[in-house]
C-alpha cells in the first residue's frame, strides 16, 4: 500500500521532468494576465503609439497586427524587439525595466493573438442577429459553419485564428492604412466581361495565364477560359463594404466583434494531440 502510494507520487513527477526538457520555457506571469495587458496598453500609447498607431494599426512604423500575423514572434523574441529595437530601421532600442519590458510584450500578445484567448466586451447574442440581418449583412459574403455565401473569406474560425483589432480593422479600416491593401492578395476583386457579352463580378482566384475561378456575390464559382474573356478589370481595393463606421452604431460593432470573437475551431492537430493523452 505504502508502496504504490509512493509510485503514484513519483510517476508523474519523473514524467513532468522528462517532458520539460523538451518544452518551451515557461511563459513569464504577464503573458495573458489581465492587470499586465492593462498596464502594457499604458506603455504602449506613451512609447510606442506614436509611431504604430492607437490599437497597432500603424503609422510611421508599421502596423503591428498585421505584420506580426505574416510574422509570428515567440513571447522572447517580442521581448528582445522590444528592448533592442530593430537596428538599422526606425524602431529604437528601450530603456524600461524587465517588468514593464514584459507588461508591454504581454500587452503586445494580446493585441497580436488570436481574439479567441482575449475577453472582448459586448453582447454576442445581439451581434449574431447583427451579422446574419439586413443592416450588416455579413452572412450575404461571409459563411460561418455552412450558412452564409462563399463569396467572401469563410469565418467560421476568425477569432480562432485572428486578432481581435485585425477584425475590428477589416470591418472599419482606419483611413489610409496602407497595409490593408496587402491584405487583398489572391483575393481580388475582379469584373471580367466575356466575349458573349455576360459580365462577372467577384473575387478571382486561382488567376493564370490561361483561365481563372470567380466567385461571384451569390456564392457561385465560375471557371473561365482567359480565351473567352474580353475584358478583365482588377479592383485595387476591397469588396468589403467601405461604409460601416456609419452604418453600424459604436454598440453594434462592439456587438458584433463579440460575436466574432466567439466563432473559434479547435485545429485538427490540437484534437488529435487531445486524443493521443
Ligand atoms: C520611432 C518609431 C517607432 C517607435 C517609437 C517604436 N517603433 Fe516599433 N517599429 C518601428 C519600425 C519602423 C519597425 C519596423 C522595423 C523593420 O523594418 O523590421 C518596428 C517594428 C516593431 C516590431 C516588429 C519587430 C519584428 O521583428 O517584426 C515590434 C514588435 C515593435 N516595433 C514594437 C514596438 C513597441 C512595443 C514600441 C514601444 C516600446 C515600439 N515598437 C516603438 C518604429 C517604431
Ligand atoms: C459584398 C461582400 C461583403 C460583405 C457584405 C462583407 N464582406 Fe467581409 N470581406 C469580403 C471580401 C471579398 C473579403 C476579402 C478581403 C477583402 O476584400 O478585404 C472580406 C474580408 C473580411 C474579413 C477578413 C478575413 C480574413 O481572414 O482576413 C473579415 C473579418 C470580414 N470580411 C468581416 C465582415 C463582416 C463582419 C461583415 C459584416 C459587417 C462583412 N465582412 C461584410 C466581402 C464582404
Amino acid at each position: 500500500m505504502r508502496i504504490s502510494a509512493a509510485l503514484l507520487l513519483t510517476l508523474p513527477v519523473l514524467l513532468r521532468a522528462q517532458h520539460d526538457q523538451s518544452a518551451t520555457p515557461k511563459p513569464n506571469p504577464a503573458i495573458k494576465d489581465p492587470v499586465a495587458i492593462a498596464a502594457g496598453a499604458k506603455l504602449y500609447n506613451q512609447s510606442c503609439g506614436g509611431c504604430h498607431g492607437p490599437d497597432g494599426v500603424g503609422g510611421r512604423g508599421p502596423n503591428l497586427v498585421r505584420q506580426l500575423q505574416s510574422h509570428q514572434l515567440k513571447d522572447d523574441e517580442l521581448f528582445a524587439a522590444i528592448r533592442n529595437g530593430v537596428p538599422g530601421t526606425d524602431m529604437p532600442p528601450t530603456s524600461l525595466s524587465d517588468d514593464d519590458t514584459w507588461k508591454l510584450t504581454a500587452y503586445i500578445r494580446a493585441l497580436t493573438g488570436p481574439a479567441s484567448d482575449s475577453r472582448v466586451p459586448g453582447d454576442p447574442v445581439a451581434g449574431e442577429s447583427l451579422y446574419w440581418g439586413e443592416k450588416a449583412g455579413c452572412g450575404g459574403c461571409h459563411a460561418i459553419l455552412g450558412k452564409g455565401s462563399r463569396m467572401g473569406p469563410d469565418l467560421s474560425n476568425i477569432g480562432g485564428s485572428r486578432p481581435l483589432a485585425y477584425i475590428r480593422q477589416a470591418i472599419v479600416p482606419a483611413k489610409n492604412d496602407p497595409s490593408r491593401n496587402f491584405a487583398l492578395y489572391g483575393k481580388e476583386g475582379v469584373t471580367v466581361t466575356l466575349k458573349n457579352g455576360k459580365i462577372v463580378k467577384g473575387i478571382a482566384r486561382n488567376r493564370s495565364n490561361y483561365s481563372l475561378q470567380v466567385v461571384d456575390t451569390k456564392g457561385e464559382l465560375h471557371l473561365i477560359q482567359m480565351a473567352d474573356v474580353k475584358a478583365l478589370a482588377v479592383l485595387n481595393h476591397s469588396l468589403m463594404p467601405e461604409d460601416y463606421d456609419t452604418r453600424l452604431t459604436a454598440t453594434e460593432l462592439r456587438d458584433l466583434l463579440a460575436y466574432l470573437a466567439k466563432q473559434s475551431i479547435r485545429p485538427a492537430s490540437d484534437n488529435a494531440k487531445e486524443d493521443s493523452k
